[in-house]
């Protein structure tokens, strides 16, 4: 959401899309994902540039090796660090920039086999619910998107937003995220509207 404030032109480009593919009388579904490149290509980007688990679970050599000219002890602790592999210029033109774009033609995808981009990791210990996570991620974007328009809380400029980030379990926004929801969407209000009066319906009858 914090990518997304700072570049509204992104979020239109979305909520077009949704628009385009679904149409404001009934909600996105799973189904719909697969006609929305520019929805899917925003999700990868943002899983580039934030990952939830920047190093990755840890690794333990079963062996002794040497791997790329480095030797590594038997019972060493790896720790793959993917936060700086997705912001390498060597991987990635223009690295720090937020660009959807860039996976529009291209075919990198994000379950393990491109190493430039491996948010749920890689290989026998890659992330069991890399599907459902996946889905997640970007059902639950297209729906706040397809329902509110999001802006800054009290009219703060999205440019001078506070990207830090602080490293926990999980990679965390330093500062909190403040953001308001301004308006409903067409069929969010007709649904609203729907329901009240159905629930009007049922307490005039039970009186
Ligand atoms: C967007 C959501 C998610 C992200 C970004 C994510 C990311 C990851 C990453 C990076 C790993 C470590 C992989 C490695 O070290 O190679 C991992 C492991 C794992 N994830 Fe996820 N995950 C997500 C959602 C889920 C969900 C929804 C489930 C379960 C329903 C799940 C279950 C697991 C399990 C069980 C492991 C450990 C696998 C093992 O050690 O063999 N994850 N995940």
């Amino acid at each position: 959401m914090a990518e997304l404030l700072r570049h509204p032109n992104t979020m239109k480009k979305i909520q077009d899309e949704i628009d385009r593919v679904v149409g404001r009388t009934r909600k996105v579904e799973e189904n719909d994902l697969n006609n929305m490149p520019y929805l899917q290509a925003t999700v990868k980007e943002i899983m580039r540039l934030h990952p939830a688990l920047q190093m990755l679970l840890p690794r333990n050599a079963m062996e002794g090796t040497e791997f790329m000219g480095y030797l590594v002890p038997k019972n060493t602790q790896i720790f793959v660090n993917a936060w700086a592999i997705r912001r390498d210029p060597a991987a990635w033109p223009d690295p720090l920039s937020f660009k959807p774009e860039r996976f529009l033609d291209s075919d990198i995808d994000n379950k393990g086999q491109h190493f430039q981009l491996i948010p749920f990791g890689s290989g026998r210990r890659s992330c069991l619910g890399m599907t459902l996570g996946h889905r997640m991620v970007s059902l639950g974007l297209a729906g706040l998107l397809q329902t509110f328009d999001w802006k800054l809380a009290d009219g703060a400029n999205p440019e001078a937003l506070d990207m830090r980030e602080m490293m926990g379990l999980t990679l965390l926004k330093k500062v909190p995220l403040k953001k308001s929801s301004s308006s409903m969407n067409v069929w969010e209000a007709t649904l609203f509207n729907r329901a009240k009066r159905k629930l009007h319906e049922i307490s005039a009858g039970a009186r």
